[in-house]
């Protein structure tokens, strides 16, 4: 093979693409103040890429170009920390902390004030990364704190994280300690996708962090939108570093890492506690999850007096919030058959009130959940809520196991339908194996084909489908259709004036979108955004009932399982009859015509969306600004082109007002899609 020569003009090219680029991460990521455009941002990217195609000797590894793309792994191996990553003690009270500081300063002989760090403590993945020369070199998971995981692969693919670090006075090693996590938005849009493909949810977002970082296949981390707050330094060889954490943090900054902006430096632990209060108050405004606060000593002379106990320094403490679990009984196991057959252990709880709120059930997701809980009917169980995702139980207290507990069994038969439940050898979900015949999976399909992102049918909610199936008026999305007034009159506590309402909604919803109507039909693995896909690039229903492997494969998002299950799907002679039927009874979607919406109509153009929204959702504008080409970002610049401010917009509306960008309210944003041919219902 010939090597291509590479002109000295075209290396320095290279060399200065990937700095400014470099430094426009750093700014957008790091310091949250974006100089140019997205679309600015993306024409050097593209740049720097196209110049890499054309001379392959010019890509090196830490060039922004190559975060993704490197192989899947067989396993990770394991690395040994230099020095060991410690965890921390904690602290539940003011007196705790009080405690804290007494200790400090006795140990130091010393009644001076000290000065702490204080931060919020993150909840998601330790990590630590080494530098060499200013080059990432190596990332590893905490692991037991002597050893971890290798994911160097999947710690390149997160965006905040510099494969290279800038600026003056780097040591040569340098090990760099923090804490990744997942965004609140993020993990609630994952789990969307995750529970609308059949999929288990993730328990919270620390799990979902986890799992996404524990990824052999290094393409899947850089799906999940990490992010990483650097918080200490390890290893440190060939350079200094300041005398204070504060200092310490600030340094890792100006090399371009990401550090938390609430960081304070406070004197004395009665101001730690008014830290803790401050934090307490802010943490359900801020877009990730922090378990309490940390308080550090700022003095890093200080802290090498203090020194250490096994497993945690002397000179730190956590400060948790008060979780949000308790105590109560586990009185029964129920399972609940889901859409696709799977079966759900759900726990009935004796009612308990935490965080506020009163629990009487929790998901036990699966029998492994079970197992590894090593759960009994009539046990003690510690319960948890997190925010706005499904309680759950945590653990057991094995201790108070009643004499008279049961062994929780999985049924062998459905317990709506009696069909056999099956366990496939590579699954952990038990699944139902009758089908459409099985009328808890009828009822939950039927629920989906009418729920709001669905067909939208106001008003048949899942009692009127149980009673409606029960009944045997409807068996499948087809019926929905055909029902009569007078069949609904003869239905319990149904007035004439509901089934009049109800009729009307079904009439309303045959007026739909083509990607609502193919999610409506619970395709397995077709969540909302798959559907969406799927429209977008067959305009034409027909054309995706007769797609075959490849064209579904050419679909953004969609590999060769979903492609299968789509495929399957639309072989299903059941499932054609019904379709038919829908077609027939009348259901219509404005044609979505590939010329009609420009999908650079917007482009280089950044758009932020802040307050609540009434006709769309958030999500919603966000795509439909994304299809005209339109970026979407979090934050207001003074690149913003335009923000849309819904009711009790807040400080967004504000930078907005102050910087002199535009501001368009909800009414405006739906005509500017209108005119752009974005259907808007
Ligand atoms: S300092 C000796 N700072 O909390 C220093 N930890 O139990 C040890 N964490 O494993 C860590 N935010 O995963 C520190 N600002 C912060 C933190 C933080 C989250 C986590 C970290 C550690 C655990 C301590």
């Amino acid at each position: 093979m010939k090597l291509i020569e590479i002109p000295p003009q075209i290396a320095a090219q290279a060399a200065q693409l990937r700095d400014q680029i470099n430094r426009h991460n750093y700014l957008y990521h790091s310091l949250d103040k974006p100089q140019i455009s997205d679309a600015a941002f993306d024409a050097l990217f593209r740049q720097l890429r196209a110049l890499e195609a054309q001379y392959p000797a010019l890509v090196t590894d830490d060039s922004p170009t190559q975060r993704v793309g490197a192989a899947p792994l067989a396993s990770f191996s394991q690395v040994r920390h230099e020095l060991p990553m410690l965890s921390l003690e904690n602290a539940f009270s003011a007196a705790d902390l009080e405690d804290f500081e007494r200790r400090i300063k006795a140990r130091l002989e010393t009644d001076k004030q000290i000065e702490f760090v204080c931060e919020p403590k993150i909840d998601g993945v330790a990590v630590s990364l080494l530098y060499e020369d200013g080059k990432l070199v190596r990332g590893a998971t905490r692991g037991d704190g002597t050893s971890g995981e290798d994911i160097t692969q999947n710690v390149r693919t997160i965006e905040s994280i510099p494969l290279r670090l800038h600026g003056e006075n780097l040591p040569s090693r340098l090990e760099v300690r923090g804490e990744i996590y997942i965004a609140k938005r993020t993990f609630a849009a994952i789990n969307h996708e995750a529970l609308q493909r059949g999929d288990k949810a993730f328990a919270n977002p620390r799990n979902a962090a986890a799992g996404s970082l524990r990824q052999l296949d290094a393409r899947l981390t850089a799906k999940r939108k990490l992010t990483m707050f650097c918080y200490s330094v390890g290893l440190v060889e060939g350079g200094d570093l300041p005398a204070t954490q504060w200092g310490i943090l600030h340094r890792l900054q100006t090399w371009g890492l990401r550090i938390n902006p609430f960081i304070e430096v406070v004197c004395g632990s009665s101001a730690c506690r008014e830290y803790f209060d401050k934090m307490a108050t802010q943490r359900p405004e801020l877009d990730y999850e922090i378990d309490g606060v940390v308080f550090k000593v700022n003095d890093i002379n200080l802290q090498r007096h203090l020194g250490m106990l096994t497993r945690t320094p002397r000179w730190a403490i956590a400060h948790k919030f008060p979780a949000e679990e308790g105590y109560t009984r586990l009185l029964e196991v129920e399972f609940q058959v889901g859409r696709t057959g799977a079966i759900t252990p759900v726990a009935r709880l004796e009612p308990v009130k935490v965080g506020g709120v009163t629990i009487s059930n929790a998901t036990l997701h699966n029998m492994d959940e079970v197992a590894r809980l090593n759960l009994m009917t009539g046990d003690r169980v510690l319960v948890q809520r997190a925010g706005d995702v499904i309680p759950k139980v945590v653990a057991v207290d094995a201790a108070a196991r009643p004499a008279d507990a049961r062994a929780i069994v999985l049924p062998d038969h459905c317990p709506a339908c009696g069909a056999e439940v099956v366990l496939a050898a590579d699954e952990v979900i038990a699944r139902c194996s009758g089908g459409l015949y099985c009328s808890a999976q009828r009822k939950e399909s039927l629920r989906h084909f009418a729920s709001r992102l669905a067909m939208d049918i106001e008003g048949l909610g899942s009692k009127l489908v149980q009673q409606l199936v029960d009944e045997g008026l409807v068996n499948n999305p087809a019926d929905l259709y055909r029902l009569t007034e007078a069949q609904l009159v003869a239905l319990e506590r149904m007035a004439p004036k509901s089934a009049n309402n109800l009729l009307m909604a079904l009439e309303k919803s045959k007026a739909t979108t083509l990607a609502r109507f193919i999610y409506a039909l619970g395709i397995q693995e077709v969540g909302e955004s798959t559907a969406r896909n799927l429209a977008l690039f067959f305009h034409d229903f027909a054309a995706l009932r007769a797609a075959d492997d490849e064209q579904l494969l050419a679909v953004p998002d969609v590999g060769p399982v979903v492609a299968g299950r789509i495929r399957t799907f639309f072989h299903q002679p059941d499932n054609q009859k019904v379709i038919d039927e829908l077609l027939a009874s009348g259901i219509h979607w404005p044609q979505v015509a590939s010329s009609d919406v420009d999908p650079a109509a917007l482009k280089g153009q950044s758009w932020v969306l802040t307050g609540t929204l009434s006709v769309l959702t958030r999500n919603e504008a966000k795509a439909k600004l994304q299809s005209l080409g339109a970026k979407v970002s979090g934050s207001v610049s003074k690149n913003t082109t335009c923000v849309v401010a819904g009711d009790a917009a807040g400080s967004k509306l504000t930078d907005a007002q102050q910087l002199g960008v535009p501001v368009l309210d909800e009414s405006a944003l739906l005509a500017l899609l209108a005119e752009h041919g974005v259907e808007v219902a």
